[in-house]
């Protein structure tokens, strides 16, 4: 008998097999008990009935509580009611333990409860599902670079300088060198590796002291930097939008079944892989006025605005071209007009926010020096990033996804939170 797992269940109807893992829901009725059965890969009705496993196992088995683990052997057969689906008919049941009291699921529960019991809550349905898809989403952003000659290149944690502006900044006393601060981005070290490998990414935890109290925040969140050579604006866009087209591709293919647990309206995360919308800063701004926001043309986008402008997209949307006085000293300066740069945010629709931010970098030693000098920044820390610019230049762009932001939309979570294992935010460290 062969030990297999709940997903390569189809493989073995008609045979006997054996299954390791918990139990999600039990009932009885007279002489049948129904194990709902999970084992990480998936969930699989498990029916024991009295006469074929005996009534000492059975009598054991009526005792099994919600999360008890067990070791289950069974026939794999059609499942009598729901069609492509399976059961196992309980031949043997040993059980490794019975689980206490287990407190999730027997009433509605506040987000507050469930936050701290979250080493429990990912077991259920939904937190499983939110998980599941964001394992795809990562390994399809992975794949696609990939298959685009990207070539993965870690970017430090503990770090001498800031990225993102210093209101945001983690700081640490790292022995006797003075201060460090956590990464708040690996772009600017990406920016090396591109004059070594061409085509570089990262993918790991960033992070931001945000005060913020809001359904997209978090202190500790999962960044994918990519930064390219030779690619200037337009094909930087253009970049993104296949990235994040394969990316709703490959969910929608390979996680039907958790999208349908999430009630995730599939319509409409097909409907945005479609071409993606543009429009510059000043068009946003215009057509968020005319809409009655109070924005004007030398402010960033508030959550409202975000929601305001996809209002009637059913894809994305690019915003770009930004006075360069709201946007980072990296960001080159537009040929066209000096007062914008080259940036560009990426708006998810529904609702969901910027899900990507990025620019063509400024690849001249002396109006990047000049930018930095003007923002006051400590120039000597940054002498590597502008040794750049002296010892063989090239225009260049790159932009940075939010994991979590991205798993949020594409799974339809409201809450940024269930999209991470463990969320950090700024009233939040446990567990
Ligand atoms: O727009 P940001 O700040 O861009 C950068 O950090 C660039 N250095 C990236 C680059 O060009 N390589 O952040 C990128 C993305 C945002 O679009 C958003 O999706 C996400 O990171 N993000 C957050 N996600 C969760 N919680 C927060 N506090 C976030 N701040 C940014
Ligand atoms: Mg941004």
């Amino acid at each position: 008998m062969k030990y297999i797992l709940v997903t390569e269940i189809a493989e073995h109807i008609g045979e006997e097999i054996i299954l390791k893992g918990w139990v999600r829901n039990i009932r009885h009725s007279g002489k049948l008990l129904f194990i709902i059965f999970r084992d990480g890969t998936g969930d699989v009705q498990c029916v024991a009935f009295q006469p074929e496993l005996g009534e000492e196992k059975f009598d054991q088995a009526k005792h099994l509580t919600l999360e008890s683990s067990v070791i289950i052997t069974g026939l794999v057969r059609p499942h009598p009611k729901l069609e492509g689906q399976f059961e196992v008919a309980v031949t043997d049941l040993s059980i490794i333990q019975i689980a206490e009291d287990y407190p999730i699921g027997k009433k509605e529960h506040g987000a507050d409860f469930l936050l701290s019991h979250r080493h429990l809550w990912i077991r259920s349905s939904k937190q499983w599902a939110i998980l599941r898809i964001r394992h795809t989403v990562y390994y399809a952003i992975c794949d696609f670079l990939h298959q685009n000659h990207f070539t993965r290149f870690d970017s430090p944690i503990l770090t001498p300088n800031a990225c993102e502006g210093t209101t945001t900044l983690f700081e640490l006393q790292y022995f006797d060198e003075g201060k460090a601060y956590l990464s708040q981005s690996g772009q600017l070290y990406l920016e090396t590796g591109i004059m070594s490998l061409g085509r570089v990414y990262d993918f790991g935890p960033v992070f931001r002291a945000e005060r913020s109290k809001t359904r997209k925040h978090l202190t500790e969140f999962w960044m994918m930097d990519a930064e390219a050579a030779f690619i200037e604006h337009n094909e930087n866009i253009q970049l993104q939008e296949e990235l994040i087209r394969y990316v709703i591709q490959t969910v929608l293919k390979e996680r039907d079944n958790e999208l349908t647990i999430l009630e995730r309206d599939k319509e409409a995360l097909k409907a945005a892989d479609a071409p993606f919308g543009r429009m510059s800063h000043y068009e946003a701004v215009e057509y968020l006025r005319s809409k009655g926001s109070d924005i004007t043309h030398q402010s960033d986008l508030g959550a409202q605005d975000e929601v305001l402008l996809t209002e009637n997209s059913p894809v994305p949307i690019f915003v770009e071209r930004w006075p360069k006085e709201i946007k980072a000293f990296y960001m080159k300066r537009d040929p066209e007009n000096p007062d914008l740069v080259l940036g560009s945010d990426l708006i998810a629709p529904e609702g969901f926010g910027e899900i990507i931010g990025g620019s063509q970098r400024e690849d001249d030693y002396e109006l990047l020096l000049q930018r930095m000098k003007d923002e006051k920044m400590p120039i000597e820390d940054y002498r590597w990033f502008l040794d750049l610019r002296k010892y063989g230049t090239v225009p260049h762009s790159g932009f940075g996804i939010g994991l979590e932001r991205l798993v949020s939309w594409i799974s339809g979570v409201h809450h940024i939170r269930e999209t991470i294992p463990f969320p950090r935010m700024i009233y939040r460290i446990y567990p």
